[in-house]
């Protein structure tokens, strides 16, 4: 994979570990570094042997502290932005992702990087996690999906209390409304993500991938829809257990 300035890939026993690497300036989230998670993501989301995704963000104080205000309010045009984000549609590959991705997060969590720790599956925050989106208070709307990520997550009272008051909260605020899974010390940050990862990877992938799939998808659909989302793929995930046991053997239970 290339070189890359802005992010840092690796991959360690069926894990690939995603770094937001611009420390000296809170990891604010600039075009160089949506190309090269672009091309990060593309490539996780085509290797079988990536089970579970961690991302992060390098440095002491922040995941990452929103779009790089020297970038992105400074873009040539509206029209110029919008056909490269059409190019580079960087948040629905996140979101379309087939492997779960857990945030490990961790300081300044703000605007965009607010937005793409809603773009993952899980959320883990250290202590020190600070939660906003400051956007209206720079007269603009995020543009990553919070809006539509946000209450989805944590229900429209308190997406709207955030959107609006642009109130900053802190980790066991954001973990009581449901905003990340739960909280650990600093220095335990990483380690709860990993063991988060190695629980889901003790169960089979392909059934993994299919449980994401049902919520992430039926998420967007009516409940009838949804529930018929919820046969066909558990008719996959049945068809691929089958296939999986040996021949004579009649362990599988009904529900
Ligand atoms: N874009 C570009 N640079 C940023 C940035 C951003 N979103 N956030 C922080 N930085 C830079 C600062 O300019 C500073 O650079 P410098 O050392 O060259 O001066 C460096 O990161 C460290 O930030 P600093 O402001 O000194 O840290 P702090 O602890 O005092 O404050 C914040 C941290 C996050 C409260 C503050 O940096 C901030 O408000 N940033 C903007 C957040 C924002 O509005 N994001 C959403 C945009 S939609």
């Amino acid at each position: 994979m290339g070189n890359f300035q802005s992010v840092i890939y690796e991959k360690s026993e069926n894990i690939a570990y995603v770094t937001l690497n611009r420390p000296q300036v809170l990891n604010s989230y600039n075009i160089q570094m949506r190309d090269e998670l672009y091309q990060v993501l593309s490539a996780i989301r085509d290797d079988d042997e990536v089970m579970v995704v961690i991302l992060k963000g390098a440095g002491d104080k922040a995941f990452c502290a929103g779009a790089d205000l020297t970038d992105f309010l400074t873009a040539p045009s509206p029209v110029v932005t919008r056909q490269t984000r059409g190019e580079r549609d960087v948040w629905g590959l996140f979101l379309s992702l087939p492997q779960p991705i857990i945030a490990a997060l961790h300081g300044y969590v703000l605007g965009s990087g607010m937005e793409m720790a809603l773009c993952c599956d899980l959320r883990i925050a250290a202590e020190d996690a600070q939660f906003g989106l400051p956007e209206v208070g720079l007269g603009i709307i995020p543009a990553a999906g919070a809006t539509q990520t946000l209450p989805r997550a944590i229900g429209r009272a308190w997406a709207l209390e955030m959107l609006l008051t642009t109130r900053r909260i802190e980790a066991k605020e954001a973990c009581d409304i449901g905003l990340v899974n739960q909280v650990v010390p600093r220095a335990e940050l990483y380690m709860a993500a990993e063991e988060m990862a190695r629980k889901i990877m003790r169960h089979s992938q392909k059934a993994i991938r299919l449980a994401k799939q049902a919520v992430v998808r039926g998420l967007d659909l009516p409940l009838a829809d949804s529930l018929e989302l919820e046969r066909k793929l558990a008719a996959l995930s049945f068809a691929d257990r089958r296939r999986q046991q040996p021949s004579g053997s009649n362990t599988e239970k009904t529900s």
